[in-house]
């Protein structure tokens, strides 16, 4: 029997280009996903109109409005609770989040983050790859937890540093690239193959050493 959708919403603050890839996988039959809820911490974030254009629930949850993080992030919890959400994709939401929320979807929360996790947490990472003068950079997904991109990593895809690449070059290749990573990687969810317990990630009832790699043609 099939998997009912899983419920999940989608944490913005931006373009929303990694929202719109999923809401066109959806429309291509090509996620098993229910987006329930798309939230955004900066009201004119331009992906807000993807989620309206989808008729997906949104809110703006603006943190400016919010004394302190926890209760910025307590806000946000409740409206994902409310909407139900089993899975919690952050897709370039440009907010560090306290431990109580890391705890409250631990398991259940993914960020996509561009760069070779561990390598270069944080901001800047195109650059900062550049600099290193490494020959390769990509994309990872992984499980959140309260440190900032440092829960247990799932999947990557990685493409090379070429000659004359500058951050702008590698962010318009990655770009798309990284769209089909998260894809792929929901689509994992949807078929409930990925775990995580105790920070040890498991795919298909296995333990995962390495995260997986995103092949071309769009399997791991
Ligand atoms: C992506 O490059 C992602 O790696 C980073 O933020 C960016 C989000 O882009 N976390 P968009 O808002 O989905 O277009």
């Amino acid at each position: 029997m099939k998997n009912a959708p899983l419920k999940a919403a989608v944490l913005i603050s931006g373009t929303g280009s990694n929202l719109k890839a999923l809401i066109d996988a959806i429309g291509r039959g090509q996620l098993n996903l229910d987006i329930v809820q798309v939230v955004s911490n900066r009201p004119e974030a331009a992906g807000l109109g993807h989620a309206r254009a989808a008729a997906i629930p949104f809110s703006v949850i603006d943190h400016t409005d919010y004394p302190d993080r926890q209760a910025h992030d307590a806000a946000v919890a409740d409206v994902l609770q409310r909407a139900g959400a089993e899975l919690v994709v952050l897709a370039g939401y440009m907010r560090i989040l306290g431990e109580e929320f890391a705890n409250k979807f631990a398991g259940r929360m993914i960020n996509l983050h561009p760069s070779l996790l561990p390598l270069y947490k944080g901001l800047d990472t195109y650059d900062r790859a550049l600099d290193a003068g490494d020959t390769e950079t990509g994309a990872s997904i992984h499980f959140v937890t309260a440190g900032l991109d440092s829960g247990p990593v799932i999947t990557q895809i990685r493409i090379p540093i070429l000659q004359g690449d500058d951050a702008a070059t590698l962010k318009a290749r990655l770009g798309p690239l990284e769209h089909e990573l998260l894809v792929a990687t929901v689509r994992l969810f949807c078929e409930r193959k990925i775990h995580c317990t105790d920070s040890v990630v498991s795919f298909d009832g296995k333990e995962i050493e390495q995260p997986l790699q995103l092949k071309p043609g769009g399997s791991f």
